[in-house]
């Protein structure tokens, strides 16, 4: 199975055509397109609009999680109804499952949020606000595990906006990991596998790296991949 992935293609209100071109012929390379997040810029209908007309009716199936940039605007729940009515599959702390010639790839996706990794992390502890940007990545990593869970597919991947490791984060400043994923996203897929988790979000970051149990990620990010979309080949 191959599955095509790609994040953070910010498109803006005028950027009608800049993506499509490269993805007309998607199907002649991969199976799937999963889209790791950060579809917009400032996260405005206008701009989810562009992303619509970009990714539907390619001739794969198109699974997307959000990220933050598409909740600026406080317009997320408009943007993601926006993308699945025009034929994305957009998830958010749920799980889909598409059938690719007789193998099922089942995706449980959710924009996740930040935290840090071992050695660095936020904790729930102290001010409440501390312990509300905690305890909203434990909430999605929460989402995550119940999604995942529910699985029962040939090929499994997670599909979140933030990163789950900080191995794809090498080359961005240390300084920054805890605003760039948790390891509680780790958790999940570590408890429950899977066969692939991609994220993006990381623009300075790496594209390989495996989470604290070892399963494979990828970090998708455009600036990352430096192409319309990666592809990778997984086998059930
Ligand atoms: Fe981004
Ligand atoms: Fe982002």
């Amino acid at each position: 199975m191959r599955i095509a992935a790609i994040g953070d293609i910010h498109l803006g209100a005028d950027s009608s055509g800049e993506l499509r071109p490269a993805l007309l012929d998607i199907g002649e390379h991969a199976d799937v397109l999963l889209v790791a997040g950060d579809l917009t810029r400032h996260g405005t209908l206008a701009e989810a609009r562009v992303v619509a007309g970009e990714l539907a009716d390619l001739d794969v199936p198109v699974i997307g999680v959000l990220g933050n940039h598409d909740y600026h605007s406080d317009q997320q729940n408009r943007i993601l109804q926006l993308l699945n009515d025009a034929g994305l599959i957009m998830l958010e702390g749920n799980s889909t499952t598409v059938n690719i010639d007789g193998t099922t790839l089942g995706v449980a996706g959710v924009k996740g949020f930040g935290g840090g990794f071992a050695g660095a992390c936020a904790s729930m502890f102290g001010e409440r606000q501390m312990k509300d940007f905690v305890g909203h990545t434990v909430e999605i990593a929460d989402q995550l595990r119940k999604a995942l869970a529910t699985l029962t597919t040939d090929v499994t991947v997670v599909l979140t906006h933030y990163a789950p490791t900080s191995d794809t984060l090498a080359g961005e400043p240390p300084e920054i990991f805890a605003f760039l994923g948790s390891y509680l996203l780790g958790e999940p897929i570590d408890e429950i596998g899977a066969d692939l988790a991609l994220h993006g979000h990381a623009h300075a970051g790496t594209e390989h790296g495996e989470t604290a149990g070892g399963i494979p990620v990828r970090n998708v990010a455009a600036p990352v991949v430096k192409s319309a979309y990666a592809v990778y080949e997984l086998n059930n």
